[in-house]
């Protein structure tokens, strides 16, 4: 009989790392019976129902982010993890495919940054989308191709850039957060309770089916009392949420394409990590393109939404659909966005490196980005493609 998750855990000093390893593995391939499924609703003892402040978005400004009037959400909490809020997929059916197009083709411009400006030159990573889009719609030739720009991409950084090698935001590493997204981002924080939330910073990571992104937590941000957000598209995977401490054992669950997920309040220091890419409930190609009949996509000259109201979702074009259904046949996008300084607050000045004392950060958050190339490493260097698996 298969291994059960909670066997693993008795006993050790690191659950956390050895749930981790429990969950990549792939031979034999884990029982992944102990998995909490939010998108199944109140099946297990610790799911309750979270609540939702229904009034802070109108149905209106909903609808205009693409997503469902508030009262129909599905938001879940964990017992034991007060703070924590998961909503199952609260996008109206259609919106998806423009969401997953900012991720892929209007946010890895400039001048956000990406994994390869660390290594290319900036005329090189210019026009990521148009530089795939063609190999990406052609059909599979059968022979083995180079990678694709966006097939090689693995994370983009917004408004303030997180610096991956020091850990650190800073005020002069700033460019305009999107305006679409912090819409997005508002809206979800306000009716999960946090009405004054201003979306600074994001971090998008790229996953292909053997991607995994190591324990870490997320404490660059020097205001913590607001919620860290997360929203998944593509390929569905597997998210561990630890306790305070490293040694903390984990809780599983399934991340599906339009999931988003809330660390707030107690929850918003916890470690976690995302051992493992699962194929989407759906199959392939996964739920966003069965989806894109009704609004989202340009439906040749009929009315749609975008026309009818200023929406911010707007259609996505049969061309640009291709590309990105192609994409997520294997591949998960994960967004977080994080509010960076309190209300009045300022960046400290910098210190010269050998002063800083915050040496956990060096050991935590591992450099983020997810890769499965070479597995078993660790990353040296945040621009490179290695695994960030810490072991
Ligand atoms: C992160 C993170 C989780 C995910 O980027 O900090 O934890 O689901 N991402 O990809
Ligand atoms: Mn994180």
């Amino acid at each position: 009989m298969a291994k059960m998750a909670a066997s693993i855990v008795e006993h050790g000093e690191d659950a956390f790392r050895k749930l981790f390893k429990f969950y990549k593995r792939r031979n034999p391939p884990p029982d992944f019976s102990d998995v909490i499924d939010f998108s199944k609703g109140l099946r297990s003892d610790t799911v309750v129902s979270a609540k939702l402040d229904t009034a802070a978005v109108s149905d209106v400004e909903a609808r205009r982010a693409g997503l469902r009037p508030v009262r129909d959400w599905r938001a879940f909490g964990l017992q034991g993890f007060p703070g924590f809020i998961f909503i199952s997929n609260p996008f109206l059916p259609g919106s998806q495919p423009f969401w997953l197009r900012q991720c892929l083709k209007t946010y890895p411009q400039k001048p956000n940054i990406c994994n390869l400006d660390m290594h290319m030159s900036a005329t090189d990573t210019t026009d990521i989308w148009d530089k795939s889009a063609d190999a990406l719609r052609a059909p599979p030739s059968g022979k083995r191709e180079p990678k694709t720009l966006l097939e090689r991409l693995r994370w983009v950084t917004l408004g303030y850039h997180y610096d991956w090698n020091t850990k650190t935001y800073s005020a002069s590493h700033y460019t305009p957060f999107p305006a679409d997204l912090h819409m997005l981002s508002c809206h979800i924080a306000a009716v999960c309770g946090f009405p004054g939330f201003n979306a600074e910073a994001g971090i998008l990571n790229y996953y292909r089916s053997d991607s995994s992104l190591g324990i870490h937590v997320d404490e660059s941000e020097l205001d913590h009392t607001q919620p860290l957000l997360s929203f998944s598209f593509g390929q569905s995977a597997i998210f561990l949420l630890g306790g305070p401490q490293r040694e903390d054992p984990p809780t599983a669950m399934c991340m599906h394409s339009g999931d988003v997920m809330v660390m707030s309040g107690p929850s918003r220091l916890l470690y976690h990590a995302v051992p493992r890419i699962i194929p989407a409930p759906q199959g392939n190609p996964c739920q966003l393109a069965l989806e894109t009949q009704s609004p989202g996509l340009h439906q040749g000259g009929t009315q749609n939404l975008a026309q009818e109201e200023s929406t911010v979702v707007g259609p996505v074009s049969r061309e640009d659909w291709r590309v990105c259904s192609r994409y997520i046949e294997s591949s998960r996008v994960n967004v977080t966005i994080r509010q960076v300084l309190g209300p009045g607050q300022s960046f400290p000045e910098t210190l010269p490196s050998h002063q800083r004392t915050d040496a956990s950060r060096t050991e935590t958050y591992h450099d983020g980005s997810p890769d499965g190339k070479s597995r078993g490493q660790k990353r040296k260097n945040s621009s490179d493609s290695s695994d960030t698996v810490e072991t």
